[in-house]
């Protein structure tokens, strides 16, 4: 790629997961000039293995931009999850509640390797491995995007920069200190999770609580099992041995009549639980989406669909911008994305204090709020509904048309 020209742009946009990629796409279909620089490798950004919940909006979005068809054909929908607490499980019926939705089971690295496909075949310029990336002069007419590629130093000038570098990216700190509010809360919990070659135990996902800690059962496919159990947040990996592993998700799922299937277990992390959100997502000619702008813990599965809905909004504003001179979107872009980002941030907030072990809960104070809550989504036609509107998210983007974000 390297021999393309890539010394100016329209939109200099850092990172290519999938507020990056999306946004390229979506810019590249309004004939608007984007580069998109990535710190990794090919090979190491389609192997990472992330979330795996699309919502409706973001799958139409997806097949909408022409990357859709893997996903039409392998994508498994689902119209519900359970809710399994106290040994028992109780369904959440999505569609029942919220007029048909549903959501689809689609792994993120999937999604990346789709739109990296459709860049490369676009032509557009996309770089992998670049190092010391650096943002400057955002607060002018051209930002420069300053990087090193293949040992040579390179310099690319923009209208616009777009910071979709992820949560440790570099977009971010280059606005000047005091120009962004953090609001953030770490738990005091981490998940461990482990891709098995087996198939799914259940046909849904099922969220578990039990006194040992949160477990979670998803999929990837009719033979692969995504599964994820809360841990310590500093745990080392290291102690867990498979049969560790399997030891605790068996404890922890334990229903009569159903057991957990096991498998070769392929591929191990541990995911740290972080809510972020920096505000406003934007200063001067840098607009920041998806992870390095807000963070949800991933109990909700908010994280890719939130990327996905901030880069729409801003593609449709910088679209205005280019094609009339008109910047009244752009001026609002975080306006227009912050309500959504904060229904995200409580919902995922709220899953997440309602399922997993309170460390300081020793006389079991929360565990029983918990359970009554649980106890209570799961009998109130009000309350499962309140989850599964949220789930399925029943606010799409809103889109610019002619005059007006609507
Ligand atoms: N220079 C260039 N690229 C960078 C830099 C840098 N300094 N820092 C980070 N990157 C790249 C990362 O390697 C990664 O590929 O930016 C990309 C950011 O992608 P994601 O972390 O996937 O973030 P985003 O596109 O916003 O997608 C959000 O990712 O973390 C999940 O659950 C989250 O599903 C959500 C989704
Ligand atoms: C996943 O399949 O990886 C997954 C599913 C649901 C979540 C989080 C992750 O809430």
């Amino acid at each position: 790629m390297s021999a393309v020209d890539v010394s100016r742009t329209q939109v200099g946009i850092v990172g290519a997961g999938p507020a990056g990629l999306v946004l390229g796409h979506l810019l590249y279909l309004q004939g608007i000039e984007s580069v998109i620089l990535e710190g990794r490798d090919r090979e190491y950004v389609e192997g990472r293995v992330r979330a795996g919940v699309l919502e409706q909006g973001t799958v139409d979005l997806l097949i909408e931009i022409g990357v859709g068809e893997r996903l039409r054909r392998e994508g498994l929908v689902h119209h519900g999850v359970e809710l399994r607490f106290a040994g028992k499980g109780h369904r959440i019926p999505f569609d029942e509640l919220t007029g048909g939705r549903g959501i689809t089971i689609y792994g993120q690295q999937e999604v990346v390797k789709d739109l990296i496909a459709a860049r490369i075949e676009s032509g557009a310029p996309l770089l992998f491995g670049v190092e010391d990336v650096s943002p400057v002069g955002i607060e002018s007419d051209s930002p420069l995007l300053r990087f090193r590629h293949e040992g040579q130093e390179r310099e690319l000038r923009c209208e616009v920069v777009a910071g979709c570098d992820g949560f440790h990216g570099v977009c971010r700190d280059a606005v000047p200190d005091g120009a962004l509010r953090f609001r953030e809360r770490v738990y005091p919990f981490a998940w461990l999770g482990i891709l098995a070659e087996v198939e799914p135990s259940s046909d849904e996902l099922i969220y578990c609580h039990h006194e040992r800690g949160f477990a979670l059962h998803s999929m990837r496919s009719p033979h692969l099992t995504r599964l994820y159990l809360q841990c310590e947040p500093d745990e080392a990996i290291e102690s867990w041995t498979d049969e560790r592993i399997w030891d605790e998700l068996s404890a922890r799922f334990a229903s009569e009549g159903w057991s957990l299937k096991q498998g070769p277990i392929i591929e191990k992390g541990v995911t740290p639980m972080r809510s972020f959100v920096a505000e406003p997502m934007q200063y001067g000619r840098l607009f920041l989406a998806g992870d390095a702008v807000h963070i949800v813990p991933a109990t909700g599965a908010k994280g890719l669909n939130l990327a996905v809905a901030d880069v729409r909004v801003l593609a449709d504003a910088l679209a205005r911008w280019f094609s009339r001179g008109d910047d009244s979107l752009l001026e609002r872009y975080s306006e227009a994305c912050l309500p959504r980002v904060w229904r995200a941030q409580h919902f995922a907030w709220w899953m997440t204090s309602m399922l997993h072990r309170m460390p300081d809960d020793r006389d079991g104070f929360m565990a029983r709020l918990q359970l009554a809550q649980l106890e209570y989504v799961c009998s109130s036609r009000a309350a499962a509904t309140s989850l599964a509107e949220n789930y399925v998210a029943l606010t799409d983007v809103p889109r610019a048309t002619a005059d007006q974000i609507v």
